[in-house]
């Protein structure tokens, strides 16, 4: 044991007026950002962090994380919320207790690097809506993409908190990329960039406890910032890292309410005050005013999420994560992909071949975006490539990272797999070397002028600019020019808890409530096909207060055919093809090759209009699915005769996206 952790003989109670520990041991909160977005897929709205935000004030964290990583998406995205207003309404609430925010460098809070007009505006009106802690990491560690925000956070003031993503290609730290010297020069480097502190960022939960240990003590040996550690439950080691850390000497750590914790998430904080008391690392918070805390989330808040947790495994530590290093979201957007594509039976398929692609793509670490980068690219080799040829469909993104877009992977790229990826590239065969935002146009003035009479203020235009398709569709509710779907609206508690009850009593087969009076068939009603054995059914269902109700089943004529097959990936489908629902239909008349959805997702944008030419192979439709966007070829040449959907459309797999003839 350190000289540090020593057990002192001291009077122990719960309450704060205990004897202050001689170096307390500091914790941020992560419960509003990191610990939703890593349980409920980011979804927490604003109204249910307000219950508990005072009380949250009191405790004394160093800081409580607000903002950043996925929730400036999922809020205009999925939740009708201005990502901006969040942060004004959490300060009021919320006045003693700095706010951070994680912040992907020159990827600000989207997918790509931006250039540097958009984000230097976007850091200064970060700090202007309430920002204090800019935790700031790049997916390379590629210290250059700091280059252009850390003065940003400086002039405003504020704290620029470096991070070191920690990532592994053995079991246990060590070999020849990612050993004891990497993170010790990584260290230096951000206190030389001026870091007012250093996070040791564990996304994956992959940090050994002694490891952590070591790098801790020799990072501290060359740095005087404070060391701040992240580290995800997700493998289960999180708690005995923490404490090998604070044994180490580490600063702060990470924790969040225990509503908020493990799982993918984060360790508890309870716990960790618990295990100090009496230490002179004691963290010194109120282990009752945790509890009332924690009350009130059970009561009020989890209701509305508990539906949202990823998984129903009695298990909360993910094995992958130790067999296979992939990080928590990243299984599950890999899962999820996989299910949509009616291929999850080839999960075992795309672990094989995960570490083959990371290791051509420069052996980069898994955060993201490089963990969707990597993610996707691989389910696209699983399901696309064959023996003749691999890398068949090549996102944009990865093209982007094989030309050097993101930035220095840690070892080479493999030249056959940039070639191909750079072959046809817009912005040259020949990859760059620069600092990647030397090469980008500014951006922001491009996109005032697109979003001109929509966006009202600059938070409006740099929503627009890093958002382009969903953040007009959100500006659009916000100035009421458009209604926003019934999905991104808030359920209320009482809703909820009575669909957490339809949900049980389905589950004790008690759900047989047969209406009176049948009410009037709305137009609301959707329609499904319902097969049982040789039998077939159309059942109607519409929504009533938030509870699915059957309205009406009838038999179809039977036996019938299975279901429709989805046609093959990229395969050229006969048009028109039957269209989804939301779509527009193919006209009747139009005869030629269709060219078919290969994935669920979508449309960023059509590359060609009707009557335009197109030679085979030529991008026709790029296409947005798990965030990445692919650039889906002609699957013959002629002119295109129909485009059957729009930008920010999203369309099924298979789905008939544009006729050629
Ligand atoms: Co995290």
């Amino acid at each position: 044991m350190s000289e540090h952790n020593q057990i002192k003989l001291t009077k122990m109670n719960y309450d704060k007026d205990r004897p202050k520990a001689e170096n307390p041991l500091k914790v941020m909160d992560l419960s509003l950002r990191d610990g939703h977005q890593s349980l409920f897929a980011t979804r927490g709205r604003t109204e249910d962090m307000i219950p508990v935000a005072e009380m949250m004030d009191e405790i004394g964290f160093w800081a409580i994380e607000t903002w950043g990583g996925a929730t400036f998406d999922t809020m205009h995205r999925f939740l009708n919320e201005d990502p901006w207003e969040r942060l004004r309404t959490l300060k009021r609430y919320i006045k003693k207790t700095p706010f951070s925010m994680l912040l992907r460098a020159q990827n600000l809070v989207g997918y790509r690097n931006y250039a540097d007009d958009l984000a230097r505006a976007f850091v200064d009106r970060a700090a202007e809506n309430g920002m204090d802690v800019f935790r700031t990491f790049d997916a390379l560690n590629d210290y250059r993409n700091f280059e252009t925000v850390v003065p940003v956070i400086k002039e405003c003031g504020k704290h620029f908190q470096g991070c070191i993503c920690y990532t592994m290609t053995e079991p246990r730290m060590g070999g020849d990329v990612y050993n004891i010297d990497y993170f010790v020069n990584k260290a230096k480097d951000l206190e030389k960039m001026g870091a007012d502190s250093i996070c040791i960022k564990d996304m994956a939960g992959l940090m050994a406890p002694y490891d952590a240990y070591e790098i801790i003590k020799s990072i501290k040996k060359v740095v005087k910032a404070p060391i701040h550690l992240h580290s995800h439950f997700t493998s289960g080691m999180a708690p005995m890292t923490h404490l090998k850390a604070v044994e180490a000497g580490v600063d702060i750590v990470d924790t969040c309410m225990s509503p908020y914790a493990y799982r993918t998430s984060h360790p508890a904080i309870e716990p960790l005050v618990m295990s100090l008391i009496g230490t002179n690392r004691d963290i010194g918070f109120d282990i009752k005013e945790l509890a009332a805390i924690n009350k009130i989330l059970e009561a009020e808040v989890m209701p509305k999420y508990k539906h949202l947790l990823a998984d129903n495994k009695m298990s909360i530590i993910d094995i992958n994560v130790l067999l296979h290093q992939t990080p928590g979201g990243m299984l599950s957007n890999l899962i999820n992909q996989l299910r949509e594509m009616d291929a999850l039976d080839r999960i075992d398929d795309v672990y094989k071949e995960l570490p083959k692609v990371r290791k051509d793509l420069g052996q980069i670490p898994l955060v993201t975006p490089t963990s969707q980068i990597v993610g996707i690219q691989t389910v696209n080799n699983v399901l696309f490539d064959d023996e003749n040829e691999r890398y068949k469909m090549i996102t944009a993104q990865v093209k982007d990272l094989c030309y050097g877009l993101y930035g220095k992977t840690a070892t080479p790229i493999d030249s056959a797999v940039q070639k191909k990826a750079l072959k046809g590239y817009s912005r040259g065969e020949k990859p760059i070397t620069c600092r990647p935002a030397e090469v980008l146009e500014p951006e922001l003035e491009k996109a005032r002028e697109e979003v001109k009479g929509l966006a009202k203020d600059i938070d409006d235009e740099i929503l627009y600019a890093i958002y382009p398709v969903t953040g007009k569709k959100f500006l659009k509710w916000k100035y009421g020019l458009e209604t926003p779907p019934k999905e991104v609206m808030a359920k209320s508690l009482e809703e909820a808890l009575k669909d957490q009850e339809m949900v049980a009593k389905a589950g004790r087969g008690e759900l047989v409530e047969k209406k009176k009076d049948a009410p009037e068939k709305s137009d609301q009603t959707r329609k499904f096909n319902v097969f049982v054995d040789e039998e077939y059914f159309e059942v109607g269902v519409e929504e009533i207060g938030g509870a699915p109700i059957v309205s009406y089943a009838q038999p179809v004529a039977t036996p019938v055919p299975a279901a429709p097959a989805a046609s093959a990936p990229a395969a050229p489908a006969p048009a028109p093809a039957a269209a989804p629902a939301a779509s527009k239909p193919a006209p009747a008349s139009v005869d030629g090759t269709g060219l078919a959805a290969p994935m669920p997702g979508m449309i960023v944008s059509y590359e060609k209009k009707v009557g335009d030419a197109v030679n085979e192979g030529e991008t026709v439709v790029i296409l947005e699915a798990m965030k990445m966007e692919n650039a889906l070829p002609a699957p013959v040449g002629g002119t295109i005769k129909a485009v059957n959907f729009e930008s920010g459309d999203s369309v099924a797999k298979g789905d008939v996206l544009c006729v050629i003839g």
